[in-house]
């Protein structure tokens, strides 16, 4: 479980905005596992009679999405979309999708619901439930065209990184529900977790780095959170990315020998090769040969050269990123 519930207690503008606007915006209907259980309030200050709802999901069909948003388009789907910014401003720049977020915090959706009221923003809808449950019942393999999971796990201390929202398990999960050539971005301020992040995602079969191994771009519709700001505000570097679930001809490759290395994707078009340049990780190769490794959709070929040609050795499933049945 990568998330920890906080009081249930909403500032009156909060509470408004649940009351007013919770029919418009939140999923209605959706079974839950400890669906009925009532939780009283911490502390006299509690709004009373507030819901307190259960955030696991019960197994259920998936969504009917052109019923729930009244229209087929792209859907974007976020994973902890906390206060809305992200969701709004992506409502506000792609009128033409429908998005769905996945929230567990009470107060954080209803400020949404506020935020998104005070722009007339329809096709959103949030989900107030565990978003890793909630994308492997709720919408169905090959469904979304973009998936965001921005600053998830703000706590840094070595014991908490054994409930990280990102993992092997749940990076096959989100590559199952992305349609060939669907997007997952995602972004963090704090370094060791970047670097568990691009571990995961060079691990799971399908995926591929949208930007080679070149420095990805923030999106340009996102707009700053409280927590990204808290990064900022503290010196950290924020580490983005954005890989693509590959379609059957799409993949990348870099090869590298001693003190030089290229990247590149390859489609149907060719392959587009990036040199980099700057300090390259000690290879641990000779002079006069290299490594080279290619991925595409399921598979990855990896090699050595020298003289005598290239040695290919076929990589069969990465034991560290799970297959997710279709
Ligand atoms: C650090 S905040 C970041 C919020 C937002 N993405 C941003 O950039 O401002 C992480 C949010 O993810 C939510 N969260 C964490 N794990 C979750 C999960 N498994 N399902 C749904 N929401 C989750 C938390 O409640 C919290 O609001």
């Amino acid at each position: 479980m990568s998330f920890v519930r906080r009081s249930p207690r909403m500032n009156a503008s909060q509470a408004m905005a649940w009351e007013r606007w919770h029919t418009r915006y939140l999923v209605p209907g959706l079974p839950r596992l400890d669906a009925g259980l009532k939780r009283a309030p911490r502390n006299p200050r509690d709004e009373p009679g507030l819901p307190v709802a259960a955030v696991q999901l019960a197994p259920q069909p998936p969504l009917d999405l052109e019923a729930l948003f009244g229209r087929t388009a792209p859907l974007g789907v976020e994973i902890g979309s906390g206060s809305g910014e992200n969701l709004a401003a992506v409502a506000a720049a792609r009128p033409g999708w429908n998005l769905l977020g996945f929230e567990v915090y009470e107060k954080a959706l209803a400020s949404t619901m506020g935020r998104l009221a005070k722009q007339d923003a329809d096709f959103v809808k949030l989900i107030c439930a565990d978003g890793v449950g909630g994308l492997e019942l709720l919408l169905e393999p090959g469904s979304v065209a973009e998936v965001w999971t921005y600053f998830p796990d703000p706590w840094h201390k070595a014991r908490h990184h054994k409930r990280r929202l990102i993992s092997p398990d749940f990076a096959a999960l989100v590559a199952s529900r992305l349609a060939p050539g669907g997007r997952w971005r995602l972004a963090t301020d704090w370094d060791d977790y970047a670097d568990a992040i691009a571990e995961v995602l060079a691990g799971c079969p399908g995926l591929t780095d949208e930007y080679a191994g070149q420095a990805t771009p923030r999106p340009p519709e996102r707009s700053r959170t409280k927590f990204e700001r808290r990064g900022l505000d503290a010196g950290r570097t924020i580490h983005e990315f954005s890989w693509i679930k590959a379609t059957p001809e799409m993949g990348q490759t870099r090869t590298q020998s001693a003190g030089t290395a290229v990247s590149g994707r390859f489609g149907a078009s060719g392959i587009e090769f990036v040199p980099q340049s700057g300090s390259l990780p000690d290879s641990g190769v000779a002079d006069g040969v290299g490594q080279t490794r290619s991925q595409s959709a399921g598979t990855a070929v990896s090699g050595r050269f020298g003289a005598s040609g290239i040695e290919f050795v076929p990589e069969s499933g990465s034991p560290r990123c799970a297959e997710v049945p279709r």
